[in-house]
């Protein structure tokens, strides 16, 4: 590659260094794993958003990768564009229906399979959290026993972005739909990205530190509402929501045990008690 030259750092939580740069007058992103523990992790964040094909939306464009000091990089095309995190400060209320619903028709529900052993899996995920959150706080108690009492026979197994949140997806100046930033799962399956999107529609994870205005808590509203009515058109509609809660309910007890601060520690015990009060709703409707 020819010279490049820094222009600024952007912004990320996981530990990852995300830089901008420019290269014979084009900018790109170089995304490095942070520490070498992560390389193998970023290999294959890379090769999963090199191999992206889902309709209706994009990835940008890998420019290529190597190692440097140690850690592995990847370069991809720079995006001009905001988060959707940002975006659904603005967005126009019409405009949301449309943009829930492209997002999620261009998951792949027609492609997904029966998994013979999903119940298993999620039932040893479920044992491994047991251990590591421990007995003494008694809501998660109470959300692991629900998790334990679940039959995870009908999660379907297919592709997985991995961390659907809004601020992994991105939205260009010419309003294309971009993803970025694929996390490999301990099972693959379109339910676990769509209990992503809710974490932010539903409980406002990517929020957690700033102030949610009435326009941003309405806009959330309506995008969360849209997402349910896309999901309930199927005729096992109430039974595909009830799992993609219970994803919800394993996904925040996975964060637990990484909770840094107070403020996600209080998240994480809000969103608790919502989840587990959202499913008992919806079992009382049974
Ligand atoms: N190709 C790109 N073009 C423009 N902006 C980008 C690009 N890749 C990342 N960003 C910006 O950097 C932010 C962090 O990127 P990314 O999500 O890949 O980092 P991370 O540290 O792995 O993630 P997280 O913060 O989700 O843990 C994005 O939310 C986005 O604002
Ligand atoms: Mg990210």
């Amino acid at each position: 590659m020819a010279d490049i030259e820094f222009i600024k750092n952007l912004s990320g939580h996981s530990g990852c260094g995300l830089k901008l740069y420019r290269s014979e007058n084009m900018l790109f992103v170089r995304k490095d794993s942070g520490n070498p523990g992560y390389n193998r992790r970023l290999k294959k964040q890379c090769i999963k958003q090199q191999r992206f094909r889902l309709g209706g939306v994009k990835t940008p464009e890998v420019l290529g990768c190597g190692q440097k000091n140690g850690l592995f990089y990847f370069d991809m095309e720079f995006l001009n564009g905001v988060t959707l995190a940002e975006y659904m400060n603005c967005i126009k209320i019409k405009e949301i229906n449309h943009l829930i619903s492209l997002l999620f028709k261009s998951l792949p529900l027609a492609s997904s399979q029966n998994n013979p052993r999903a119940n298993k899996i999620f039932h040893n995920k479920i044992a491994g959290l047991r251990q590591s959150i421990g007995k003494t706080d008694a809501l998660a108690a109470k959300a692991l026993q629900k998790l334990e009492e679940y039959d995870y026979s009908n999660i379907p197994a297919s592709y997985c972005c991995g961390d659907l949140t809004l601020e992994n997806i991105i939205l260009s100046e010419d309003k294309q739909v971009y993803l970025i930033d694929f996390l490999d799962s301990f099972y693959n399956s379109w339910m676990i990205d769509v209990a992503k999107l809710l974490q932010d529609l539903e409980l406002r994870w990517s929020y957690r530190h700033s102030k949610i205005d009435f326009n941003l808590n309405m806009r959330l509203a309506v995008a969360r509402e849209a997402l349910i009515e896309n999901i309930s058109e199927f005729s096992d509609g109430c039974q595909m929501l009830l799992s993609i809660y219970h994803l919800l309910l394993l996904n925040v007890l996975r964060i637990y045990p990484y909770a840094k601060d107070a403020v996600t520690a209080e998240f994480l015990q809000n969103a608790v008690f919502r989840v587990l009060q959202i499913i008992a709703d919806m079992e009382n409707q049974k």
